[in-house]
Order: C-alpha cells, then sequence, then structure tokens
C-alpha cells in the first residue's frame, strides 16, 4: 500500500481525515484518525465554543483550546500524526497559526483564501494550503519561493464536492456538479503536473467516499486523498449523535449550495433553519469574531451560533455543513473499519 509521505512525515495509509468546524473535527476523531494510520486534523474554526468565556471572549478562548486540543489528540494518536487545519479568513490568523506551532503540531492545513505568510509564522512546521485552482497554486508557490525560499509540503486540492465552505463561485459549482458543462477532473490534472514540477505531493478532497474514489485519484498521479463527510458518520466524530443522524437521514434532495454569510457558497443539508432564513427571519445575537469577510450588520444569520446549534445537536436552529455524498450514510461506522478499507 502507498503511505503518504509529508515532509519528513510519512502516513502508513494516504488518508487525511478533513477538518470540519464547528466542533466536528476535535481531538477525539482526529486521534482516532491519527491512531488509525491516516492523518488526523482538528478544526480550529471557533474551537473554544465549549468554554463559558467563550461568549465574552472568543479568540482567547479559542487560542487556549488549540493547544489543549493538540495534547488531547496527542493522547489518543500514539504516535500517529496529528494536524491542524486553520482558515485563512479567521480573525487574528496569525495568532491561532503561533498557538498550534507553540503545540507542538505535526502539520498546518491552511485554506480558504491564500496562506501567504503561513511559511513565515510556522516556522520549522510542515504547512499545506488548500488550493481549488492551479492559479491559486501558481500564486502561492511563487510566493513563498520567493519571499521565504519554501514551497508546500503537501498540496491539498480541494474540489466542487466537498463539505462547508466551498472555493467557488455559485456559477462554477453548477458547471462542475449540475450541468457538468467543466469537469474538475481536468483540474485536478493540471494542479498535480504543477506540484509535481515542485516536488510536492497532493492529495485530493471533495466527494471521495469509498476506496474505489481514492484509487481514481491515485491512478491521475495523486498521493492520497482527504476525507471529511465519511467521518462525521463514525463513533468518534466530535458532533452530536442528532448530528450524525442528521447524515444518515438525508437524501441525496436534501443536499443543498447556500450563500453563507462569510460571502462563499457553502454545501449543507436542507433544514427548518435553512426554510427560516429563506423567509426571511434574522438570527444575529451578537458576533463571535469568527470570519473576517463576514458583515454582522447585515448579515442574515451568525454562522459561529449556526454552526455550534448544529453540532450541540439544536438542529432547528442549525446549519448541517456536509458534502455531497452525506446522504450515502446509512450507518454509524468506526473509524478503524474505514481506516481498514482504504488500507487493503
Ligand atoms: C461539516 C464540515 C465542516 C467543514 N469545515 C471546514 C473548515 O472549517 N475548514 C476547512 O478548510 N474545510 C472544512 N470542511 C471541508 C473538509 O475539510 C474537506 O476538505 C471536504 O469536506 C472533503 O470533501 P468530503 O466531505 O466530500 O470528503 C468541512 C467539511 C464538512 C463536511
Amino acid at each position: 500500500m502507498n503511505e503518504l509521505r509529508i515532509g519528513d512525515l510519512s502516513a502508513r495509509i494516504p488518508v487525511i481525515q478533513g477538518g470540519m468546524g464547528v466542533g466536528v473535527s476535535l481531538s477525539g476523531l482526529a486521534g482516532a484518525v491519527a491512531a488509525a494510520g491516516g492523518v488526523g486534523v482538528i478544526s480550529t474554526a471557533q474551537i473554544g465554543y465549549r468554554d463559558p468565556d467563550f461568549g465574552r471572549h472568543p479568540i482567547e478562548c479559542n487560542l487556549k483550546a488549540v493547544g489543549e486540543e493538540i495534547k488531547k489528540a496527542r493522547k489518543i494518536a500514539d504516535g500517529g500524526i496529528v494536524g491542524v487545519n486553520i482558515m485563512v479568513v479567521t480573525r487574528q490568523y496569525e495568532d491561532y497559526v503561533k498557538a498550534a506551532v507553540e503545540a507542538g503540531v505535526d502539520l498546518i492545513i491552511s485554506g480558504a483564501g491564500l496562506p501567504m505568510k503561513l511559511p513565515e509564522i510556522a516556522g520549522e512546521v510542515r504547512i499545506a494550503p488548500i488550493v481549488s485552482s492551479r492559479k491559486a497554486l501558481q500564486v502561492i508557490a511563487k510566493h513563498w519561493k520567493k519571499k521565504y525560499d519554501r514551497k508546500p509540503d503537501l498540496v491539498v486540492v480541494e474540489g466542487p464536492l466537498a463539505g462547508g465552505h466551498l472555493g467557488f463561485s455559485r456559477e462554477d459549482v453548477d458547471a462542475y456538479t449540475v450541468t457538468h458543462e467543466k469537469n474538475y477532473d481536468d483540474e485536478v490534472r493540471s494542479i498535480i503536473e504543477l506540484a509535481d514540477a515542485l516536488e510536492t505531493p497532493v492529495v485530493v478532497a471533495g466527494g471521495v467516499y469509498e476506496r474505489s474514489d481514492m484509487e481514481h485519484y491515485l491512478a491521475m498521479g495523486a498521493k492520497g486523498v482527504q476525507m471529511a463527510t465519511r467521518f462525521v458518520t463514525t463513533r468518534e466524530c466530535d458532533a452530536s449523535d442528532a448530528y450524525k443522524q442528521a447524515y444518515i437521514n438525508a437524501k441525496e434532495e436534501d443536499i443543498v449550495i447556500v450563500k453563507s454569510p462569510v460571502g462563499m457558497p457553502g454545501r449543507a443539508i436542507h433544514n427548518a433553519f435553512l426554510d427560516k432564513v429563506n423567509a426571511g427571519e434574522r438570527f444575529m445575537r451578537g458576533c463571535r469574531q469568527c470570519i473576517t469577510t463576514c458583515k454582522p450588520d447585515t448579515a442574515p444569520y451568525c454562522i459561529t451560533e449556526a454552526l455550534i446549534n448544529a453540532v450541540q445537536g439544536n438542529l432547528d436552529e442549525g446549519l448541517i455543513f456536509c458534502g455531497s455524498n452525506a446522504s450515502r450514510a446509512d450507518r454509524i461506522e468506526t473509524v478503524a473499519d474505514i481506516m481498514e478499507e482504504f488500507s487493503k
């Protein structure tokens, strides 16, 4: 079986568990995936949401929780690889990166924007940008080379079938996934070609659910895959049982593209909350300092609050982010079951 090499690290199974905010991939899930031979990734998005002081001091609580979750994941990981996912558009992004570095994380994966300054903040820690286009990788690689004489240790290519916020216009999501005017594999090939020239491994994310999906991308020259949706319906996933059950209950037609208040399209399960938002109801009880591109004065709802409600099981007031494959979930699995399937 092909191992996945990331700088001097090596994962026995070439599967990265994608970071899922808010609170869906914390130390429980990330630690279990790492222990099973993959790469476990903690999402730092509002990671401190369970702290009693979160309402008043969200960023301080988050920065404290970054170190705590990495430490907890390490204990579970049993020597396996633990990474964090930090979105570039996070307010005080640099402080989150520093907190992860200080806690001794193995890998920092960073998307939702171009992580231009990441090499400077991350120091020796391995770094991986998430890109959705060849152009984005070109811009990042050129800048990192010129300014820091550094290349990415890994590139995550995230396509339009992924979960959460998407790095595409709504038109492009439809062109790739509805009308099929465009074929995302063409872009994947082009990004792999560029990454090969940099001698940087590529993993592909978005719509990978079973082993044959991984084989498809390995045959195209990828060195592994990043999966998120498949890991939600595991015993170890850090979300509530109600959240996992929403995936199991979802049918294909329930999975929709929403316009997130932070400006990007996102994929989610259609529910009563989205009906209320579409009917013009506003859910904004204050700002929790999450994403730089949000305009709290005009946003229809607070994305932090909606995602926290969902992860805690208050689904009628929650936004249930998911990937295009959520309707394929039909039972709760263990991380070990999934990793076994991908290791054969
Ligand atoms: C519930 C959920 C939350 C997510 N949150 C984030 C996030 O906070 N930051 C990020 O970069 N990607 C996020 N993603 C994207 C995943 O990390 C991953 O790359 C993508 O979903 C892979 O596609 P798949 O879900 O089809 O496997 C999220 C995905 C899901 C399903």
